[in-house]
């Protein structure tokens, strides 16, 4: 029954907020949807009662308004509380609360809004009330020009960082931090994805749930093979951060490969008085026990611990203190180890992400080569006895990477976040925010400057993306008139372009991606300075964010004058390869259509020893 505005503010005068206590029918009630009611019960609090068994209670968002905090009352008792950014002027898209596991119970929402308001009357006149909907499916399909073809994304909402990343009996697992309630940062969850093949993935329902502990920030994953936990053999064993008002560690498991998670009764297994995340664990064979880094985000430190059961952990060591990049946090730990190629040596690995204190602003990954006993990391020097700061890629858009446990034939396969925090809200996507990086497998080599660097080439399955070779020239001769290749337009675009560039001596290579309105991004080989940049100022949409337009630069590293590259193009995302992997460069674009051409060309000297560009045909385009 609707009641008549002037009634309601009668009915409403008097009441505080949080009176939720009333009887229903001294409310002032709207009727929204059928089985949805809404009753304003005062300016900032709203109750949202759902009937009938529906899968789903659409709620609508507007991306530019603020959170309202919504306490899902089950029979009366709290079952969760999530924050929305219910409508207010217009709705952007709807998400979803899955009722199923309500059935046959009583549903009320209890939602606080924090907006200015000055009256009852006001808030009502709120979008959101009108548009609450409930429904037996919930629309994935993909109506966003920029969601990738060949990247991971969540089916929609946000997603950050790649979390408890596992391979099992064939499938590699991928958890993520994800939104499921919006798509800019909230409610931190893990999202399970999963995937035969590093490109196309399923999705499966959340994986791991905020409790009263708090969200689920990231955290890593093993296989307990000998039941060290007691949570079953061969179980999943997850530790990631409780974060609230404090950052403590949990464990959950799984025996049921992922599929369902169950929290151990004795959380937190980790606390400090400081803000500590991203727990990332591994067995550590030589000492028979499990070995966590622990990022000690402000303290800009990467805490050791070891345990034999991986829920008593002692901590053995700090590093990093005053070492490497220090700007910002450090974030998202992982330790390993990688043959160096070309010797029977072996090196150990520390992935520490930061944020800010990139090299081009805002997130990036950093690394330490060096060796580890079991509990002390210690960092190789360069002759001057220096640590030297190094970079996994020289794109803006490459973060909180760490790699899958258990991979097998011992690779050491990595997935990135593709975006940066700096402009990943504001990104022209809103059914989802943010991908994957595509998949690399790491190793190790010597550099002419005798220091050991990581190496990340695309992992051997991406080669199976290609489809046909469209276009192709042998050795041909480079000069100021740009010579010009069209790119295949097939899904929008995608494609991957290999090219070997040698330039003379001293001169420089461009080649630019363009299309019809004038969306440019150009890479340049510079071999004097011996650097490849990508310029992305003018690549289409840049101006949701100050940060976003960028040049990045990455060091070409040894003497070779020869740059042999593949470029992997996926509508919103260039990933540059150079040399095996040994120089990487991730960025976003969003041009305004997909680039169409090709244009090579140099100032100096320099001839393109070869090109190939192919179609890529993903098993899931969307
Ligand atoms: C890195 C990070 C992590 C944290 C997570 C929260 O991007 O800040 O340190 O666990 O995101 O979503």
């Amino acid at each position: 029954m609707k009641i008549p505005i002037s009634m309601k503010m009668t009915i409403l005068r008097g009441l505080t907020l949080g009176a939720v206590l009333l009887p229903a029918a001294s409310l002032a009630a709207d009727s929204a949807a059928p089985g949805v009611t809404v009753n304003h019960l005062g300016v900032n609090n709203t109750l949202v009662r759902v009937e009938g068994d529906s899968r789903y209670l659409l709620m609508p968002v507007q991306e530019a308004n603020e959170d309202a905090r919504i306490n899902v009352l089950v029979d009366g008792k709290l079952d969760r509380t999530i924050f929305v950014r219910l409508a207010k002027s217009k709705v952007d898209y709807q998400v979803p609360l899955d009722l199923e596991k309500y059935k046959g119970h009583k549903v009320v929402l209890n939602i606080l809004t924090s907006q200015d308001r000055s009256s009852v009357r006001e808030a009502s006149n709120d979008a959101c009330w009108q548009n609450f909907a409930l429904a037996d499916t919930f629309d994935t399909v993909n109506r966003e020009k920029y969601r990738p073809a060949f990247h991971h994304t969540p089916l929609y909402g946000w997603m950050n960082d790649p979390n408890g990343m596992v391979w099992k009996d064939g499938v590699w697992h991928l958890f993520y931090q994800w939104n499921p309630f919006g798509s800019k940062w909230q409610n931190m969850t893990w999202g399970h994805s999963t995937s035969r093949d590093l490109l196309s993935w399923e999705h499966h329902p959340a994986a791991i749930e905020p409790d009263g502990l708090g969200t689920v920030f990231s955290g890593s994953s093993v296989i307990d093979r000998n039941n060290t936990a007691g949570m079953g053999e061969n179980a999943i064993v997850s530790l990631y951060t409780s974060a609230d008002a404090s950052q403590i560690q949990s464990l959950a498991y799984s025996t049921d490969n992922g599929v369902t998670f169950h929290k151990y009764a004795g959380n937190p297994v980790i606390t400090l008085d400081s803000e500590a995340r991203d727990p990332n664990m591994f067995w550590h064979e030589p000492t028979g026990q499990w070995v966590l880094a622990l990022a000690h985000a402000l303290e800009h430190e990467m805490l050791i611990y070891t345990s034999p059961d991986l829920k008593n952990w002692t901590l053995r060591s700090a590093f990093g203190k005053g070492l490497g990049a220090q700007d910002g946090v450090w974030e998202c730990p992982d330790l390993f180890e990688l043959p160096v190629e070309g010797t029977d040596r072996k090196k150990w690995v520390l992935l520490c992400n930061l944020n800010p204190g990139g090299p081009f602003g805002g997130s990036a990954t950093q690394y330490f080569t060096g060796d580890f006993d079991g509990a002390t990391f210690t960092p190789d020097r360069d002759s001057e006895g220096n640590v030297p700061v190094k970079w996994m890629d020289f794109g803006k858009d490459h973060y909180a990477t760490v790699s899958f446990s258990d991979a097998p034939d011992g690779r050491r396969t990595v997935l990135g976040w593709m975006s940066n925090w700096q402009y990943a809200a504001e990104v022209p996507t809103m059914q989802f925010r943010s991908a994957n990086t595509l998949p690399r497998d790491l190793s190790l080599f010597t550099a002419p400057d005798g220091q050991i660097y990581l190496a990340s080439a695309p992992s051997p399955e991406v080669d199976t993306l290609r489809g046909r070779l469209v276009r192709s020239a042998g050795k041909t001769s480079l000069s100021e008139r740009p010579r010009e290749y069209r790119l295949p337009q097939a899904n929008d675009g995608i494609c991957e372009i290999v090219a070997e560039l040698a330039p003379k001596a001293g001169s420089a290579v461009t080649m630019t991606l363009s299309n019809v309105q004038g969306n440019k991004v150009v890479l340049t080989y510079d071999e004097k300075a011996r650097t490849l940049s990508f310029d992305r100022r003018e690549s289409g949409i840049t101006d949701f964010s100050q940060d976003f337009p960028a040049v990045t630069v990455a060091p070409v590293i040894g003497s070779d004058a020869k740059l042999s590259l593949r470029i992997f193009v996926d509508r919103s995302s260039i990933e540059v390869f150079g040399n095996d992997g040994r120089l990487v460069m991730t960025n976003l674009v969003f041009p305004e259509s997909p680039y169409t051409t090709l244009s090579v060309s140099s100032a100096g000297k320099a001839a393109m020893q070869s090109l190939a560009i192919y179609s890529l045909t993903p098993a899931a385009s969307r």
